[in-house]
């Protein structure tokens, strides 16, 4: 069996990968993408984004987050949908506009209201906040938090929910994967969203980990417990395990029981409901760019060989 296969036989929902439109002409790609063995789910990387969607106020363009959905339909895979409100990749009439609380509300909740029912009935979840936090479990100073106030998350939520009440709401965020300070952070969210009476069902933990200091099976398990105490669910949205380059055996051995453990606390939690990897070969990965020196964070190499973690995620499944 394939990755997903095997993790719906686990009872998960979806084993998931990001894709982004650019890739989408190299049909050798393509191809293991809509592979439906390996993957029920995919996700885009970037054309759901503020940036892509909603470039000059009120002007919307889903051309290509809609390519996106449309193969996920025809591969009969689910999507999720990223992201609604975020700091990062915002139009700068959002980043740089002059606002006042209640002109960035009334356009936060346009953007929300319009972007939902576009994709209404399509996507099984949506990230309807991202990365709200800093490190220290503080919110993070962008426009949002700065014009509105933390109130600006649970405005976000109820924004959603009325646009659509069938799909998943998920607070998306990265190193809240094992106990501490931001991951507490991330619970006071999902609290202050509930305490504000307005609908969030998950939490979506993003998991760029390196190799060799991803945290173990059993910290991600009692860290996992602690959200899904809160009556949400879970979810590894954009798993990827990156090294200092250049990959060694050692290294990729290393990697492929760090990507075994992830998947194994989220098969241990019977509210985890998949796993997405943040593409699934390093031909296409977002690593190099990012991170100067690193890459080889994906199970599929450049050639889109599988690498040893491939074997890893299954040994979990
Ligand atoms: C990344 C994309 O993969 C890149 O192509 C883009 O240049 C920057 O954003 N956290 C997120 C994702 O929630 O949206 C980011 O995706 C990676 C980090």
């Amino acid at each position: 069996a394939g990755l997903n296969t095997a993790a719906v036989a686990k009872g998960l929902l979806y084993f998931g990968s990001a894709t982004d439109n650019p890739e989408l002409t190299d049909s050798a790609y393509l191809t293991q993408l809509s592979n439906r063995d390996d993957f029920g789910q995919i996700t885009p990387g970037n054309s759901q984004k503020w940036d892509a969607t909603e470039p000059t106020q009120n002007t919307f363009s889903f051309t290509k987050g809609d390519v996106i959905a449309d193969l996920a339909s025809t591969n009969g895979q689910k999507l999720r949908c990223h992201n609604l409100v975020w700091h990062s990749q915002l139009p700068s009439w959002v980043s740089s506009g002059t606002w006042t609380n209640a002109t960035l509300i009334a356009a936060m909740k346009n953007h929300i209201t319009n972007v939902v029912t576009h994709y209404k009935g399509k996507c099984y979840a949506w990230d309807v906040v991202n990365e709200a936090l800093n490190e220290d479990g503080s919110y993070r100073s962008s426009i949002f938090y700065t014009t509105i106030g933390e109130a600006y998350l649970p405005i976000a939520f109820a924004a959603a929910a009325a646009a659509d009440p069938s799909v998943k709401l998920y607070y998306n965020d990265y190193n809240i994967e094992s106990p501490g300070s931001k991951s507490t952070g991330a619970q006071k969210i999902v609290k202050l969203v509930q305490s504000y009476g307005a609908k969030i069902d998950g939490v979506g933990l993003q998991a760029h980990f390196i190799v060799g200091s991803t945290p173990s099976k059993s910290a991600q398990t009692t860290n996992l417990a602690a959200f899904t105490a809160l009556g949400v669910e879970v979810a590894y949205t954009e798993l990827d395990i990156r090294m200092t380059l250049p990959s060694t055996a050692a290294l990729l051995a290393q990697q492929s029981t760090d990507y075994q453990d992830t998947v194994a606390a989220c098969v241990a939690n019977a509210k985890c409901v998949g796993v997405t990897i943040w593409d699934y070969t390093d031909k296409y990965s977002w690593v190099p760019s990012t991170f100067s020196g690193q890459g080889a964070a994906c199970p599929w190499d450049d050639n889109l060989v599988k690498k040893p973690a491939y074997t890893g995620i299954l040994n979990a499944l």
